[in-house]
C-alpha cells in the first residue's frame, strides 16, 4: 500500500494511476484487474460524472475510491485538480469518458493523461465521435479495416500524440454492434499494457 512505503521510494517508484470513466467499464475494469498487486503501479481512483454507471460497480469490487464529480465544477474550477493531487495521482487514463478534459488539468498533467480512441485516428474523430457513431461512420465510409488508437491527451478532441494502434478487419457483414465487440476485444487485449508501458517509461 503507498501509504506504507517511504516517500522517496512512491516518488520514484509507485505510480497512482486514476481512471476517468463514465460508462458500462469494461476497459476501466480490465486495468484495475491488470494492476492488481503491481508493485509500481496501481489505480489509486476511479472518477465518474454519472451516478450508477457501470464502472462505480467494478470500482466498488476492487475497493478503489470514486471520485463523483460535477459538470459546473469540472469546467470552471481546476478540473478537481485538487482531489487528484490529494490521491497522489500521477496519471490520468481515459476509458470511456466523454468530457473534454478542462485545460488546468492538460497543464498539470503533460502527456500523463491518456485516452483510447475505438478507431484508427486521426480518421473518425473529434467531437462528436464517440461509441456507435464512430463504428457507423466507419461502415457507412466502406473501410475495410478499423481498430483503435491510444494517444496522449491534449487540448483538442482525440488530437494527442498517438502511442499505439491496432487494427481489425471490416467485413460486409459488419454493423456497428459486431464492429464494437471486435474493437472491445482489442481494448481489452492492448490497453492496460499499454498504459503500463508509458508509465513505467516516466
Ligand atoms: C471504448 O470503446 C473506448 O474506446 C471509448 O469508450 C468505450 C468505453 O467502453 N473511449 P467501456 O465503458 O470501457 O466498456
Amino acid at each position: 500500500m503507498p501509504h506504507r512505503i517511504s516517500h522517496q521510494k512512491k516518488k520514484h517508484q509507485h505510480k497512482q494511476i486514476a481512471i476517468f470513466a463514465s460508462g458500462a467499464g469494461s476497459n476501466a475494469k480490465k486495468i484495475i484487474e491488470y494492476f492488481e498487486g503491481n508493485d509500481q503501479t496501481n489505480v489509486g481512483l476511479v472518477v465518474c460524472n454519472k451516478p450508477g454507471a457501470g464502472v462505480l460497480q467494478a470500482a466498488e469490487d476492487a475497493h478503489i475510491p470514486v471520485l463523483l464529480i460535477e459538470k459546473e465544477r469540472f469546467f470552471c474550477g481546476n478540473g478537481y485538480a485538487d482531489e487528484l493531487k490529494n490521491a497522489g495521482i500521477d496519471f490520468i487514463v481515459l476509458a470511456g469518458f466523454l468530457w473534454k478534459i478542462p485545460q488546468p488539468l492538460i497543464n498539470i498533467y503533460r502527456n500523463k493523461i491518456i485516452n483510447i480512441h475505438p478507431a484508427l485516428l486521426p480518421k473518425y474523430g473529434g467531437k462528436g465521435m464517440y461509441g456507435a457513431k464512430v463504428h457507423e461512420a466507419v461502415i457507412a465510409a466502406g473501410e475495410k479495416e478499423s481498430g483503435i488508437t491510444i494517444h496522449y491527451v491534449d487540448e483538442h478532441y482525440d488530437n494527442g500524440d498517438i502511442i499505439f494502434q491496432a487494427t481489425c478487419p471490416v467485413s460486409a457483414d459488419d454493423t456497428p454492434d459486431t464492429l464494437a465487440q471486435k474493437i472491445h476485444k482489442l481494448e481489452h487485449e492492448n490497453f492496460a499494457r499499454v498504459v503500463e508501458e508509458c508509465v513505467r517509461r516516466d
